[in-house]
């Protein structure tokens, strides 16, 4: 799969950990992260990774912060992006099968090395369920709508 990845300051570590795991499995990685601390937000990074995402240029993409969740709030504010937040591989398992998420986020200061490549199997491994779930999907497709000018 073709995936973009994106960290901040707080996930220079695990970032580079996480992307010679998905190199290893056979994965294409752009990296759009930090590799030092150069003062730039997580804001950032959620967004670059957020367009690149949405505009279907990545299978999906995966962000990483000190908790992931400033990540991808930057990220879900992208019209098109569903991030989800991870800390464990059953939520990641669940966001890609049910909301269909393109983007999954996790923290460096949350999670560890195995805990992180055991949250990004079960995503890879899950399916998008589609039915009810779809509906949803929509919904949430409707509520950007109603906010976009
Ligand atoms: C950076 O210190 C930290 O605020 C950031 O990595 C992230 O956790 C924000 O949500």
């Amino acid at each position: 799969m073709k995936i973009a990845i994106a960290n901040d300051h707080a996930a220079i570590e695990l970032k580079q950990v996480v992307k010679k795991y998905l190199e290893e499995k056979g994965h294409s990685v752009d990296d759009f992260g930090a590799d030092k601390n150069e003062g730039i937000s997580y804001t950032v990074y959620g967004e670059t990774v957020g367009e690149k995402v949405a505009a279907g240029e990545y299978d999906f993409g995966v962000l990483i912060c000190g908790t992931g969740v400033g990540i991808s709030i930057a990220a879900n504010k992208v019209p098109g992006v569903r991030a989800g937040v991870c800390s464990e591989p059953t939520t990641a398992r669940l966001v890609k099968e049910h909301n269909n998420a393109n983007i999954i986020a996790f923290g460096a200061r949350i999670v560890g090395e195995e805990v992180a490549k055991s949250i990004l199997d079960a995503y890879m491994e899950a399916e998008f369920q589609g039915g009810r779930h779809a509906e949803r999907v929509n919904m949430l497709t409707d509520i950007e709508k109603k906010y976009s000018k």
